[in-house]
């Protein structure tokens, strides 16, 4: 997702957010808000620092979609990592091949505040990306080079199925490109969390389980977004799209697609930090 994707992420999170998820999140990040701090895994990525985290935005299915959608991690997930590995273990996995789990790296006394903040801000991040649906798949590297339109034949109007995922549809549904859209996305996903459309859904959303299965969980929902591409993103097929006007009837069809996966990261994402949170007050 792009910006106001994972700051939609970010405040539906924080709504859940339990009081020790409070004090451990606002510690490690001064206060700042959830929302604020989503999207830097994106500016990290391209620094010389950061660049061992570029492939850990995403997992390359690689299934013959539409026809044939699946992950299999085996298949799938390259020895270098990739978001369900990144979200089970993380970095000290993927710099010191160390196996630990992501919920000691963010809870591990040794290491400075610093690096707890950013494994912090890779969960809040990651449990974004890997509802996009586009981040689960290796067709045309998730839609980067499937070349379509927004609103126009200029050369204004030409993207790509990726960004259109992760931007176009986003910011239309919030009406804005700032936090401020995003907030507002946000308080209407919460309603309909609560009482809404989604009411009846939540629970199936963090059905997989416990933070503590591993790949478990992260398999689960990259399995989820990933279902997605057969049955609304790529449904009729890359050449269906490509060179096409998405911003009117795809759009439409989507934006509920779009719209339901930036809840289920939000939502999973509280839940993930409370049940981290409690971990570390167990250890207290
Ligand atoms: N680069 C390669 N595959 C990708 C994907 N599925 N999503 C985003 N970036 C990618
Ligand atoms: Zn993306
Ligand atoms: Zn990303």
């Amino acid at each position: 997702w792009g910006l106001v994707g994972h700051a939609t992420v970010g405040y539906v999170a924080q709504h859940y957010l339990d009081g020790a998820a409070k004090i451990l999140t606002s510690h490690l990040l001064d206060g700042v808000p959830l929302a604020n701090v989503a999207s830097w895994a994106d500016s990290f990525r391209y620094t010389d620092a950061g660049a061992f985290s570029a492939h850990l935005h995403y997992i390359d299915a690689h299934d013959q979609v539409p026809n044939k959608c699946g992950v299999k991690l085996e298949r799938d997930c390259p020895p270098e990592g990739c978001i369900v590995t990144a979200i089970a273990n993380y970095w000290i996995e993927v710099l010191t091949g160390r196996p630990v789990t992501q919920t000691s790296r963010i809870l591990d006394d040794k290491l400075s505040k610093e690096e707890r903040a950013n494994a912090l801000k890779f969960v809040v991040h990651f449990l974004g990306d890997i509802t996009q649906p586009l981040h689960t798949e290796n067709l045309d590297v998730g839609g980067n080079t499937i070349t379509v339109t927004w609103g126009g034949n200029d050369a204004a109007s030409k993207t790509n199925l990726h960004a259109v995922w992760d931007t176009k549809i986003v910011e239309t549904l919030a009406g804005g490109s700032t936090l401020a859209a995003a907030d507002t996305l946000s308080k209407s996903i919460i309603t309909d969390i609560e009482s809404g459309i989604y009411k009846d859904q939540k629970e199936s959303w963090t059905s997989c389980g416990s933070i503590k299965r591993g790949t478990g969980c992260p398999k689960a929902w990259a399995q989820d977004a990933n279902q997605f591409v057969c049955t609304n993103v790529l449904v009729d097929g890359a050449d269906a799209v490509r060179g096409q006007d998405v911003s009117g009837a795809y759009y439409e069809k989507n934006v509920p697609i779009a719209r339901q996966q930036l809840a289920k990261g939000g939502y999973r994402l509280g839940l993930w930090l409370n049940a981290i949170a409690k971990a570390e007050q167990k250890k207290c």
